[in-house]
């Protein structure tokens, strides 16, 4: 069922968000917001900084507040067009905390431990010690999903399993209580082509927000100094000779993941990108200069668009004004499928 509250019909209803805390990087670009960018001219889109998922960790308020506003700044600044897209805090738009509630209801308490962001999260720290938000996260992502009857859901490969469990909530509320949300699609690139950016110094995980080894990470704040010695010393292998150079995750994760980084970036498979190449140090030079091609711009942008915060709170203002309409429809429908009585509302009472 695809229920059609605003906006243009014929273009899928996209959505997708990200959070504010910790620096974003290169693996949020290339996974995540390049697809968000391209996707705003061929789709009715919605973007949000998922300000209300940074509270399932600990921080400071003031530094919350930066962030939320700086994570707009730089959407704007990689290329998000308000006169396009809708773009906005996820706290300015109070069906998504409403419709999780419905969404916590529809879960369980066993598939919501299955989910390996949150025992990856926790393995630090013990569950003990974690917020229930941490536990309950998944039940919010898949509000912000389903609030917005949105198609397609444009991520990274870490969201697989969060975007699985949206779809099996979708699916069972609709069977429960009738047809009322539209069952999303996952949008994530193929492999080899940055759905999956890993770590340059440690190249089996993925580069991340919250990390032990930050030298691995490229920050999108970082100067092109830092970006270009974070490149050069990323860890490879100490093969040599014809060959060495080849794309192999398994076998040669640090030298296939510079192979996928400029491949992503020149729109070519890792493959035929190493058949260019027979000296890591050259690959290096190259990813190091493509990268900075496309971050350079970004900072730039991000400089400008800063010297007028007001704009920024104009662009949300009038994104959450346009989220606000189509959410809290979805909520009023989902409230009245299992059997909410309408506030001032007295159709469901019979004497
Ligand atoms: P977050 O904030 O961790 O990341 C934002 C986006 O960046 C992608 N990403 C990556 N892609 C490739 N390689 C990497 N190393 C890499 N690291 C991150 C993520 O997959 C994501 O697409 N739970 C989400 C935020 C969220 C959301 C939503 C997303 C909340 N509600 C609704 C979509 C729809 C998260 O923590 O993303």
């Amino acid at each position: 069922m695809r229920v059609v509250i605003s906006g243009d019909s014929t273009l899928p209803r996209v959505l997708s968000g990200i959070q504010p805390t910790g620096e974003p990087h290169l693996g949020n670009l290339l996974g995540a917001l390049r697809y968000w960018v391209e996707d705003q001219s061929r789709g009715d889109c919605f973007y949000c900084v998922v300000d209300l998922h940074g509270l399932t960790v600990a921080g400071d308020a003031s530094e919350r507040r930066t962030a939320s506003i700086t994570m707009a700044t730089l959407l704007l600044a990689a290329g998000l067009d308000p006169d396009v897209c809708t773009l906005f805090l996820q706290s300015h738009v109070p069906a998504h905390s409403q419709l999780a509630w419905i969404m916590e209801c529809t879960a369980s308490y066993g598939e919501l431990s299955r989910m390996t962001q949150f025992k990856d999260k926790t393995a630090k720290g013990g569950e003990q010690a974690s917020r229930v938000g941490l536990f309950t996260y998944p039940c919010l992502m898949a509000a912000d999903i389903l609030a917005y009857d949105a198609d397609r859901v444009p991520v990274g490969d870490d969201q697989r399993q969060h975007l699985e469990l949206a779809r099996d909530l979708a699916q069972r509320f609709n069977t429960t209580y009738g047809d009322t949300f539209v069952v999303p699609e996952a949008a994530i690139a193929p492999p080899g082509r940055g759905a999956r950016i890993m770590n340059l110094q440690d190249p089996t995980r993925k580069m991340s927000k919250t990390t032990d080894n930050p030298g691995g990470v490229v920050g999108l704040f970082d100067s092109p100094g830092d970006i270009e010695r974070k490149i050069k010393r990323a860890v490879t292998d100490t093969e040599a000779g014809p060959g060495a150079l080849r794309y192999d995750r398994e076998t040669k994760p640090g030298v296939s993941n510079l192979l996928e980084l400029l491949g992503t970036l020149r729109g070519n498979d890792p493959e035929t990108v190493a058949l260019d190449y027979t000296r890591y140090g050259d690959l290096k030079a190259d990813v190091a200069s493509a990268v900075l091609e496309v971050v350079e711009p970004i900072q730039q942008r991000f400089r400008e668009i800063s010297k007028d915060p007001d704009y920024v709170a104009d662009v949300l203002r009038s994104g959450a004004r346009s989220a606000n309409k189509v959410a809290s429809a979805t909520l009023r429908r989902a409230y009245r499928a299992v059997g909410l009585v309408a506030a001032g509302g007295t159709d469901a009472i019979r004497w």
